[in-house]
């Protein structure tokens, strides 16, 4: 890796510093840039938080929670409150999950009707609820219904669509890299792989080995994840892999500055500090305050309560500000928390947001209030 001066932030023409990082890539017409991609993640990347990460993290795209569409099909206006797109969260990809062609042909429709940039459809949820419908991971079972359902997106709308999916169903080889080339002939624009298979959840350590081999047999863009969470998880994953652009999900849960500082380094080569006590309380607020707006007070309190207390981990006294926050109801109740937590940890050094050591395979905890798809 190659590390050398800043460059001057505005000039779009500076070379990357970091080797083996590429500008930027393309999903059909849509430049990423930078090719880094907020995964997306039920319960967790609503159009509250897709908003805050691109404003203070600036990723190259964002991407939905998975969308059901059959809830689209009968008009859920729940399900429909989930697109909640705003013009500076572009691109946006709005990821949907089914199993019919033609309801997922309509959902489409409507999702480019709300302002989708890119149409992803999920192939690599294993959660029992998803799978025995035949969508998520278990289209990976059937790649004759998988190359329908794209087909049917592809003539049913103009954006680019993409998929993101796992290496298989079960623990073996890289199974699904002839799926993907069936379905980049029927004119998938970009993947992103999830280096696990499906029965594996978020077990055991993402295998980038399978990214790299899936990177070589497609041409489109793929994007390689599963466990990045520093800048130097970000660059690895492409030096080894080869992929095309990055993406990052649990490492980014309650914490936008992991992909900010993600941005950062891939473009400058440099280190950001991490960001002090009143900026983490001022951010989880301003989260908080965006959610309450879609989905009203209570509910976007309780949604957050698991979530909240990250934006402070790793300030010794957090563990107090968890146990708080798992029984405020308002956005005051939070204040308050937040609040009494400033005069106790305020005094402390503010720890880093990513640790410098840690290498891919380590756990990290999934907040309890998040389903992990
Ligand atoms: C709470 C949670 C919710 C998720 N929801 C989705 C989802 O809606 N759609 C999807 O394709 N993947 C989903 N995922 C998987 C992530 O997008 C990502 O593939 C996975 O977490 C591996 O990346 P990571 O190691 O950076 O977390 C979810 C993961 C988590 C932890």
């Amino acid at each position: 890796m190659t590390a050398c001066a800043i460059p001057n932030q505005s000039d779009r023409s500076v070379v990357r510093l970091v080797s083996g990082v590429p500008d930027a890539y393309r999903v059909g017409a849509v430049r990423i840039d930078p090719p880094v991609v907020l995964a997306p993640m039920a319960d967790v990347t609503n159009g509250a938080y897709r908003r805050l990460v691109k404003r203070i993290a600036g990723p190259g795209l964002v991407v939905t929670e998975l969308i059901s569409t059959v809830a689209l099909h009968y008009r859920s206006q729940k399900t429909l409150n989930m697109f909640d797109v705003t013009e500076d969260q572009r691109p946006l990809a709005v990821q949907l999950f089914g199993a019919d062609p033609q309801i997922m042909a309509e959902a489409a429709r409507i999702a480019v009707c709300a302002g989708a940039d890119i149409i992803d459809v999920n192939m690599g949820c294993w959660v029992p609820k998803v799978c025995k419908t035949g969508a998520g991971a278990a289209m990976l079972r059937d790649e004759d219904n998988a190359c329908r359902v794209v087909e049917a997106l592809v003539r049913a709308v103009d954006v680019p669509v993409t998929v993101k999916m796992r290496a298989g169903w079960d623990y073996g080889h890289l199974a699904t890299a002839g799926l993907a080339r069936k379905l980049e002939q029927i004119g998938v624009a970009a993947f992103a792989l999830h280096g696990r298979f499906a029965v594996q959840g978020h077990s055991g350590e993402a295998d980038w080995n399978l990214i790299r081999e899936m990177k070589q047999a497609l041409r489109r863009p793929l994007v390689g994840n599963g466990d990045i969470r520093s800048p130097f998880d970000a660059v690895r994953m492409f030096q080894q892999t080869g992929c095309d652009g990055v993406m990052i999900g649990r490492a980014a849960i309650g914490n936008p500055w992991v992909v900010r500082d993600i941005v950062h380094y891939l473009r400058t080569g440099t280190l950001l500090p991490p960001p002090g006590f009143e900026e983490r309380v001022q951010t989880a607020l301003i989260h908080v305050c965006d959610l309450a707006r879609t989905l009203g007070e209570g509910r976007a309190v309780r949604h957050l309560r698991g979530q909240l207390p990250l934006y402070l981990r790793g300030y010794r006294g957090a563990a107090r500000v968890r146990e708080a926050i798992h029984r405020a109801e308002t956005i005051r109740d939070v204040e308050q928390i937040f609040a009494q937590a400033r005069h106790h940890l305020r005094d402390e050094p503010d720890p880093p947001v990513w640790d410098i050591g840690r290498t891919p395979g380590e756990n990290v905890t999934v907040p309890a209030a998040s389903r992990p798809c």
